[in-house]
């Protein structure tokens, strides 16, 4: 098993609704630790750079009007296999249809306030840790 690190945002309804303490919760009482963590609201600009891969999508715009409305928690989580691992807690990306239990099924309302962001490989995780990040000890 490999010490990994992923990119988690925890998207802005989730933040208005005070799930934070929940969702992080559910990581570390899976032994994950956080190394970093910041609330902020996110630039246009930042939230474009987030979701690159989707440009030209019928939902990007919405998507990063969305995630630059309002205060967003990015969060650096580590642990062993913690990018698959954190895929699997958050569940597939319409919550209606994530599995009961997954953090998205459990505080998700729909496919685009879906609760949290994460990861889906290692390459991403690093483009995305330094998006809002930098460089990190
Ligand atoms: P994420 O990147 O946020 O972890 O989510 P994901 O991998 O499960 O889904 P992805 O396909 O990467 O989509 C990124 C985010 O865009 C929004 N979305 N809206 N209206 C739509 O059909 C639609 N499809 C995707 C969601 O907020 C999704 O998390
Ligand atoms: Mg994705």
């Amino acid at each position: 098993m490999k010490k990994e690190r992923t990119f988690l945002m925890i998207k802005p309804e989730s933040v208005e609704r005070g799930n934070i303490g929940e969702i992080l919760g559910r990581f570390e009482r899976n032994g994950f630790r956080i190394v970093a963590l910041k609330l902020s609201k996110l630039s246009r600009e930042r939230a474009e750079k987030q979701y690159e891969e989707h440009r030209g999508k019928d939902f990007f715009d919405d998507l990063v009007s969305y995630m630059s409305s309002a205060p967003t928690v990015s969060i650096v989580m580590q642990g062993e296999n913690v990018i698959a691992a954190a895929r699997e807690m958050a569940g597939i990306t319409d919550p209606k249809r994530a599995k009961p239990g997954t953090i998205r099924a459990d505080y998700g309302i729909d496919v685009q306030r879906n609760a949290i962001h994460a990861s889906d490989s290692e390459k991403s995780a690093k483009r995305e840790i330094s998006i809002h990040f930098g460089q990190l000890e």
